[in-house]
């Protein structure tokens, strides 16, 4: 069984993810996409509801199941016996730390843990979780970066943490 995980902050989830987890999916038998659940991280999303959008965005993937983790990336992919991670790269800025983190885990694990790269569809390339939070936060129109249902989750939650 050809199987990856794809983990990520997903906080939210964009049409920049949606594509990797599109690519993916048909390069693999089965895809786990799987939530960081960093306590760290001041995160608008809960890890729940980030599983959840995940999950109504892929509804139509078969192969595609949704999931989360704490801990090292590694520890969780060995529990799955998975030794494929997929990372999408959007421009040489993501290089230096995706290149870093996929020597690490590769390191970690022993070898056990290979990264595989997507480059980002070109339409996609300027999209960032963080930015689509920022243009929400100043009532911008991200219409463009997120799926319609989460624009309006991501909208709602603005509204409900500015009150
Ligand atoms: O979407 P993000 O925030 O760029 O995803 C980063 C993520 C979740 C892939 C990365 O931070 C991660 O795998 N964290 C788990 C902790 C870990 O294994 N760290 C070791 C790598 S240096």
């Amino acid at each position: 069984m050809n199987a990856a995980i794809y983990p990520g902050s997903f906080d939210p989830m964009t049409l920049g993810h949606l594509d990797i987890i599109k690519r993916a999916s048909k390069m693999f038998d089965e895809l786990t996409v799987s939530v960081l659940d960093n306590k760290a991280k001041n995160a608008l999303f809960s890890v729940e509801e980030r599983v959840s959008i995940l999950k109504e965005a892929t509804k139509n993937l078969s192969n595609v199941t949704i999931d989360s983790f704490n801990g090292l990336l590694i520890e969780y992919a060995r529990q799955k016996d998975v030794h494929i991670s997929v990372r999408g790269l959007r421009a040489i800025t993501d290089f230096e730390y995706e290149l870093q983190t996929a020597q690490t885990n590769r390191m970690l694990s022993g070898g056990d843990l290979d990264t595989v790269f997507l480059t980002t569809s070109l339409e996609y390339a300027y999209l960032s979780s963080s930015s689509v939070k920022e243009i929400a936060a100043f009532h911008g129109d991200i219409s463009q970066c997120v799926p319609d249902f989460v624009a309006e989750l991501v909208y709602e939650k603005m509204k409900k943490i500015s009150k």
